[in-house]
């Protein structure tokens, strides 16, 4: 190769190197090649943001919480009914209001949610009812800081956030909390997409993750605003 051509080639890949380290870098992603690999990654890491603890927190913090009716479901109201108060364990409790609703009919209820935003309002809210509550800020996906056995685990909503691995350290955590004969009851949707992630779980994996050590009695199938949803009663062996 004659020294000009060679001289021109350094040239150009100087002049390339450059010119791509002056451009932003949200515009050096955007062009970086093989966008296939690089789509899913960032789909991944908004859902596991939007699933993650700060995610819900800002929720709280932006009060962009659609579920937070103040209204205890009649599956719940219907269940409390029909049992006499023992320990309950109100999985993902949000602001409190199914806690609180639980205290009310004579329950100890502890209730453990992540976001502190939550825990703090529904704090509140507790004192305002006049009811005591353990509430914790804690992951349910490691709850070795509590100690059964509850007689009733409810959850609304917080099982169908979690992912994989999240969902299995759930299931035995909470076989070890629920005493024999103790119930579970689970509120969760099907597999969807809402706000930019995926949530949801399927039927057949709540069997899987919960029957070896429950057994299901009653699942019921229905829609939250056009949404299939389902409620399931399991009982623990
Ligand atoms: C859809 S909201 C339902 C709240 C409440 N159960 C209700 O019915 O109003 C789900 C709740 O689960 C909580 N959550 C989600 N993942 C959690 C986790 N890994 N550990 C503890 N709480 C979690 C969220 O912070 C949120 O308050």
């Amino acid at each position: 190769m004659s020294l000009q051509r060679m001289s021109r080639r350094c040239n150009m890949g100087w002049t390339r190197g450059m010119r791509w380290a002056t451009i932003p870098l949200g515009r050096q992603l955007r062009d970086l090649p093989h966008r296939n690999w690089r789509r899913p990654m960032l789909r991944e890491l908004m859902d596991s943001l939007a699933r993650g603890r700060w995610g819900f927190e800002w929720r709280y913090w932006r009060r962009k919480t659609p579920w937070d009716t103040n209204i205890t479901p009649p599956e719940v109201m219907a269940f409390v009914g029909e049992h006499p108060p023992g320990r309950a364990l109100d999985l993902g409790c949000g602001t409190g209001t199914n806690a609180i609703t639980l205290a009310l009919h004579g329950w100890e209820v502890t209730a453990v949610d992540f976001a502190p935003r939550a825990i703090r309002a529904a704090r509140r809210k507790a004192r305002a009812a006049g009811v005591e509550i353990d509430f914790r800020v804690a992951d349910v996906t490691d709850m070795r800081i509590l100690s059964g056995p509850y007689d009733y685990a409810l959850d609304i909503g917080c099982l169908l956030a979690l992912k994989g691995e999240g969902r299995i350290k759930y299931a035995s955590g909470l076989a070890r909390l629920v005493g024999p004969a103790g119930w579970y009851m689970l509120y969760a949707w099907l597999p969807r997409h809402w706000r930019g992630a995926s949530w949801g779980i399927s039927p057949q994996e709540v069997e899987s993750l919960m029957g070896s050590q429950f057994s299901k009695i009653r699942q019921v199938i229905g829609e939250e605003r056009g949404h299939p949803s389902a409620w399931y009663w399991f009982q623990r062996r």
